[in-house]
């Protein structure tokens, strides 16, 4: 995909997809911004590009969940690199328990690393996409969003809301030659899926409702940001793709 030359801020990505799709990116020849506040995971995502030689890595140890903060780190970037050219929207926190059992509080700290860190990251990005005529954002969104999943209500609604904004976004954003779309995962092998307590019946699980009956893979997401983050992708926007191996038909 013809993403080489282009600059993608790409938040939570050491993550388990953010950093297949990191190195995907990489490899293309694009430069990934990596903003991610795990060290380890930093650490190994560094290693990893080194291990392929990979130029183009810039990592962000930032705490998104301190939005001035973030604000200042990101306009120093910005202003340091010459703008983003994608936004990829992806860290996200998923915190698991009853609903009466979380405070307001609680509620209010996920919106504020899955939605509000994403808010900031576009609006940094904005001006230099619309001088240029050209920008890609892309939210990540998840099934579980379209299940309406127990015990994650403060993560569905970071969610919702982050595929209400992708629409909202793309109205307001299409005439500057802008796309806005989320990415849905399915269930995917990573640190996300640890919240389960039985993996095996888990499995079973995810196998009976999707259409293909293998797990999924954190390449299937890389091809998919890929795609959407390309001059292929032009004429899509305000749109949600799963990519769930057929899970949520709508
Ligand atoms: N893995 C799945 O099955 C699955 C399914 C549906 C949706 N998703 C979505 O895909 C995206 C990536 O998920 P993943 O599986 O790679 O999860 P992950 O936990 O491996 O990655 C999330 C990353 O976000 C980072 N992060 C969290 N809080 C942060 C903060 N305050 N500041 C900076 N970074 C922070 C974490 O350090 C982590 O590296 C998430 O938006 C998730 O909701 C994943």
């Amino acid at each position: 995909m013809p993403v080489a030359g282009k600059t993608i801020l790409y938040t939570g990505a050491a993550g388990g997809l953010g950093t297949e799709t990191t190195l995907s990116f990489l490899r293309a020849g694009a430069r990934v911004v990596a903003i991610d506040n795990d060290a380890v995971k930093n650490e190994a995502l560094v290693d990893r590009a080194k291990a392929e030689k990979l130029a183009g890595l810039v990592v962000g140890a930032i705490d998104l969940s301190d939005l001035d903060a973030l604000r200042r780190s990101l306009e120093t970037l910005s202003k340091k690199i010459g703008g983003f050219d994608v936004v990829i929207n992806n860290a996200a926190i998923y915190p698991s328990k009853p609903f009466e059992d979380y405070s307001l509080e609680e509620m209010q700290r996920v919106q504020r690393i899955n939605v509000d860190a994403g808010i900031v990251c576009v609006q940094v990005a904005l001006p230099h996409m619309r001088e240029k005529g050209w920008g890609r954002i892309i939210n990540i969104a998840s099934v579980t969003a379209f299940g309406g999943w127990a015990n994650l209500s403060p993560y569905v609604q970071s969610k919702g809301a982050l595929i209400g904004l992708a629409r909202a976004w793309a109205r307001e954003f299409g005439a500057y030659g802008i796309t806005v779309n989320a990415v849905s995962p399915g269930a995917f092998p990573t640190d996300a899926e640890k919240i389960h307590p039985d993996p095996e019946g888990y499995t079973r699980y995810v196998l009976e409702h999707q259409a293909i009956k293998r797990r999924g893979d954190a390449s299937d997401i890389a091809n998919a940001l890929m795609f959407l983050a390309s001059d292929a992708a032009g004429f899509i926007t305000g749109q949600t793709l799963n990519v769930d191996g057929g899970w949520v038909m709508n």
